[in-house]
């Protein structure tokens, strides 16, 4: 191999690797700023997460766009197919505020992610979403968890 394709290779690996451990989620196109993720007991990825339990999801965002309704959408994938987890109302969950959501305004959001003790003990990718009804995705974000 060539040199210089072997050091592209180390310093993307590299790169990814740094990147990997400085966050827990993927943005999957968010609208609004975000400004903290967190997930209770999570430092880096994958969650290790244990049934039954409940797992705090804080959000902290800042939206670009009003809204007056907001959805919580959780899909978990595992090997590629798409299973559906009960979210809450999403307006509800905003500390200390209420929709309509105005803009620049920055909004705590904080969940639970039930963990029931019927689930299995699998790896899967989450998928949460907070949609309103215009169906603008203020927050997107993916995250590995480890049920065990
Ligand atoms: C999430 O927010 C709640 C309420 O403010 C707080 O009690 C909890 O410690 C937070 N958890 C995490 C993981 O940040």
């Amino acid at each position: 191999m060539e040199r210089r394709t072997l050091l592209a290779m180390v310093v993307v690996v590299v790169a990814w690797l740094g990147a990997a451990q400085a966050t827990l989620y993927q943005d999957c196109g968010s609208t609004a700023e975000i400004h903290e993720f967190s997930l209770s007991y999570c430092e880096v990825p994958p969650c290790i997460v244990h049934r039954p339990s409940n797992y705090d999801v804080n959000i902290t965002f800042t939206p670009t766009s009003g809204a007056s309704e907001l959805e919580t959408i959780i899909i978990a994938t595992i090997s590629g197919v798409d299973f559906p987890w009960p979210g809450p109302e999403g307006c509800s969950q905003l500390e200390n505020d209420v929709c309509p959501l105005q803009v620049g305004h920055k909004y705590k959001y904080s969940a639970f992610m039930p963990v029931l003790e019927e689930y299995p003990a699998i790896s899967v990718v989450v998928k949460w979403e907070l949609k309103d009804e215009n169906d603008v995705i203020h927050f997107c974000a993916l995250f590995p968890i480890t049920i065990v």
